[in-house]
């Protein structure tokens, strides 16, 4: 059993993520009891407070984003209680020294999250080996972006691991803290069902969708400069990707699991050159509506005229045995008709049917795993139409439905954060992502990118409230695939 950290350092405290997310899941932990009795929780930023002033700060967080019936008065105090602040420019060795005083004895174990520019990576680093709190107690979670290309990202993995080892660097990808994307694993290792036709012989293709109806949100600076494929594509559509595609592991481990995804990785065929335009979709978002409101285009939201995309599809394949001739269609964007991230799978159809002489026609079965809003996994199977079938037999596609929030209603459903803080501080790896993973989905983006930039591809606009381009359409019409809608 490894030891559980004592203390807590937040470097970023003051940032958007830290309000919106990590105060709020850190308090849902301490008010189920879940961290570690006398932890301490030390944020840092370059915002003016004082102990005092970062607990108002917190307070008026959870105000916000905390649902009011998790709200509880006696909770958010003895939560403040836990926090300490302290001041620093991370980009100066100097304030490092005052940290650690501030931070006081480690002994305990010291568990550090990183969520800041990536320009401040470096600096942090070297403060905090300066001021000694980097040793074998103190491990470190690192929020992207880690790098904007393969080459950036080495760079910054190098940095880190100057200080902290592998088995000491946790990188956060927020989609594995999902209770429905660790759902991929139960239904897959945890059911005899599905496994024997989970391969090409099986399935006929695979689509997965993460669609949003939010724009820039007040990230203009950081999205213009990054796109819906390394905002998105590059780690988190990948990552589901890898659960879906991967061999079963041995073990529920860090080592076995990330053994069998980085493989995937590693087996994604290249989109490369001239395959480019013909494989990828880029789109950027015009005016439009999004349910029942008017919104403003991309650029207009951006106050420039941009090439950023802000949406894309691409047609991947994964080049194994297992998926030989099998496509996964992948696309994401903001400002589509619907908030959705789920994974499709069509089955190939039965290789002969008995009812096609009767007038029955037949559908493939299709699987959906259903992450965000709702969650559920639903299999579509043929049924027979009651009736007696005088004028042919009429057979319908019918949902077997298992709802996750009905099924497991009264659990409560944790911020994706909560889960992966309590694995930090806990010091399990298993759902933070490798170096050799981060690397692999790099050199699979950079590719795409190189074959836009050397084809002059550019974003083909779409109205706010669509499902993208129609172009990302007709990627998957031309194999006789719809995008499930
Ligand atoms: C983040 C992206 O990683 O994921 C955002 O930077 C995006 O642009 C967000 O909105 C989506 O996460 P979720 O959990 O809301 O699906």
């Amino acid at each position: 059993m490894r030891q559980p950290a004592g203390k807590l350092l937040l470097f970023g405290a003051t940032g958007d993520l830290s309000q919106r997310m990590l105060l709020p899941s850190l308090y849902g932990l301490h008010a189920d009891g879940l961290l570690p009795e006398g932890l301490t929780i030390t944020g840092t930023a370059r915002s003016d407070y004082d102990d005092a002033g970062f607990r108002a700060f917190a307070r008026e967080a959870l105000d916000h984003f905390v649902p009011a019936d998790r709200k509880d008065d006696s909770a958010v105090g003895s939560f403040l209680e836990r926090l300490f602040y302290q001041r620093l420019d991370a980009s100066k060795t100097e304030g490092f020294a005052a940290l650690a005083e501030k931070l006081g004895d480690i002994s305990n174990g010291l568990a550090i999250f990183l969520s800041t520019a990536p320009s401040l990576f470096g600096p942090t680093i070297k403060g905090l080996e300066s001021a000694g709190l980097t040793g074998a107690n103190v491990r470190i979670g690192l929020e992207k972006p880690l790098g904007v290309d393969l080459a950036s990202s080495r760079i910054v993995n190098d940095i880190v691991a100057e200080a902290f080892p592998e088995d000491r660097t946790f990188r956060i990808d927020h989609y594995l803290g999902k209770e429905t994307v660790q759902n991929i694993l139960a239904l897959r290792f945890g059911n005899s069902l599905f496994e024997p036709v989970w391969n090409a012989q099986g399935i006929d293709h695979v689509q997965i969708t993460v669609s949003e109806t939010v724009g820039l949100e007040g990230r203009a600076g950081y999205y213009d400069d990054v796109g819906a494929l390394r905002d998105m594509v590059q780690n988190h559509m990948l990552q589901l990707l890898a659960l879906i595609a991967m061999e079963p592991p041995a073990r529920f481990d860090g080592t076995s699991i990330r053994d069998e995804k980085v493989k995937v990785l590693r087996s994604l065929r290249p989109v490369a050159g001239v395959d480019v335009p013909n494989l990828t979709v880029t789109g950027q978002y015009g005016g439009g509506a999004v349910k029942g409101e008017i919104v403003r285009s991309y650029d207009t939201d951006l106050e420039k005229p941009s090439d950023t995309e802000t949406f894309v599809a691409i047609k991947a394949h994964v080049d194994n045995w297992r998926w030989h001739g099998v496509p996964f269609y992948l696309r994401t964007g903001k400002r589509l008709a619907e908030r959705r991230s789920e994974i499709v799978i069509q089955f190939k159809p039965v290789p002969h049917s008995i009812f096609a002489d009767r007038g029955g026609a037949l559908q493939p079965n299709i699987l959906v795993i259903r992450l965000q809003p709702e969650e559920y996994i639903q299999l579509r199977v043929m049924a027979k139409q009651p009736g007696l079938d005088r004028e042919g037999i009429r057979l319908k596609e019918v949902p077997l439905n298992l709802s996750l929030e009905h099924e497991f209603a009264g659990t409560r459903r944790r911020i994706a954060y909560e889960r992966l803080f309590l694995d930090l501080i806990e010091g399990d790896p298993t759902l933070f992502v490798r170096r050799d993973e981060v690397e692999a989905q790099w050199e699979w983006i950079d590719a795409i990118r190189e074959g836009w930039k050397a084809g002059g591809v550019k974003p083909r606009p779409y109205a706010s409230g669509s499902w993208g381009p129609s172009a990302a359409i007709a990627l998957t019409e031309r194999d006789g695939v719809t995008w499930n809608e």
